[in-house]
């Protein structure tokens, strides 16, 4: 579980506990001995297997709009088991609370070492955006990568998605792109919290062929990558299902997930659910397992071809305040 830490003398000891385990990025002592110290001051984010502590993140405030994931660490046995997710997940909301609008972290920029790649990719895979490359910042040989992330775009990549049905471009899109994609998926909510969505993420073009070639009539055949939503008829309560509510909560910020990344997708479930049982051709190619239903197709890719809004009915028309009339 994710706590947040007040007393200074227990952040201090935690962050010096984990900083210490991870010598590959956190070797050299003084800055160690700065990240222990100042750790003290910053909102300070642990996470506990028990009561042991595993992880932390620290945020600072480097502007009036920012702040700064300035310094996170996760015991190595505990890597790859979606701890840094959480903390993150956890110092986004307190941060958001907050009123910021932007959170800055910085590295070694990618391609220097083989450890700081792994942290690009993460920050990546979070949804951090590169912002800039500061090559003397800290020396010559560790060149400052600083990434960025808006707290605030929700609004506005609403207003921007719309469903994209022309051909893609032939970019491979990265597995943190989809990752970052499939965790919004998940991320939603769920009727009594049952997660009946599950999600298959295709970027194999063998795969994805297959796939296309069951199509018919043909959508989404330029597509680099498709993310196939499964549902599974679990009740909530009683007799009430609400399946269809969770992947349809699930494909929706999936959507706004694909647009905020600069990828774009269209909702295809009628399409592949008809009496021709599409679903059920492309269950057979994943061997998805029985009580798994596939509900839909969410091709990913950049847009080749431009594309329009389509005309909706006016506002007024569809909003009231207070009453009908
Ligand atoms: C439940 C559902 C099923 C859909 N199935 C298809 C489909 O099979 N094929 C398709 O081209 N669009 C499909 N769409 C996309 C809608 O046609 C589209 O959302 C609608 O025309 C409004 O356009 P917009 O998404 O650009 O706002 C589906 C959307 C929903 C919500």
């Amino acid at each position: 579980m994710i706590r947040f830490i007040e007393d200074r003398e227990t952040k201090s000891s935690i962050a010096r506990q984990i900083l210490e385990s991870l010598t590959e990025w956190f070797e050299v002592e003084e800055s160690r001995e700065g990240y222990i110290n100042d750790s003290k001051d910053w909102p300070f984010f642990a996470y506990y297997d028990g009561d042991k502590p595993a992880g932390f993140l620290c945020l600072k405030k480097t502007g009036d709009a920012t702040m700064e994931l300035a310094v996170m660490g996760v015991l190595k046995e505990y890597h790859r088991k979606g701890v840094g997710r959480r903390l993150f997940a956890a110092a986004k909301d307190y941060a958001c609370a907050q009123g910021y609008s932007y959170i800055q972290v910085k590295t070694v920029r990618s391609g220097m070492y083989p450890d700081y790649d792994i942290t690009n990719a993460f920050y990546r895979s979070l949804g951090f955006r590169e912002l800039e490359v500061l090559e003397t910042y800290w020396d010559e040989a560790n060149p400052c990568q600083i990434y960025i992330m808006s707290l605030k775009s929700a609004v506005q990549t609403i207003a921007t998605r719309h469903s994209y049905r022309g051909k893609f471009l032939d970019e491979k899109v990265p597995r943190e792109d989809l990752m970052a994609i499939a965790s919004a998926g998940i991320d939603a909510p769920s009727g009594c919290n049952k997660q009946t969505t599950d999600l298959i993420v295709v970027d194999d073009s063998e795969v994805l062929d297959r796939i296309k070639s069951v199509i018919e009539p043909p959508v989404a055949q330029t597509a680099p990558a498709m993310i196939v939503v499964l549902s599974r008829k679990i009740n909530a309560y009683r007799d009430r299902c609400f399946a269809i509510q969770d992947y349809s909560a699930a494909i929706e910020n999936m959507l706004l997930a694909i647009v905020e990344l600069g990828y774009q997708s269209c909702w295809y479930e009628g399409h592949i659910t008809d009496e021709d049982r599409i679903c059920d051709k492309i269950a057979g190619i994943l061997n998805v397992p029985e009580g798994y239903d596939v509900v839909c197709i969410l091709p990913v890719g950049k847009a080749a071809d431009d594309f329009h809004a389509p005309s909706k009915k006016p506002f007024i028309e569809r909003v009231k305040f207070n009453s009908w009339s």
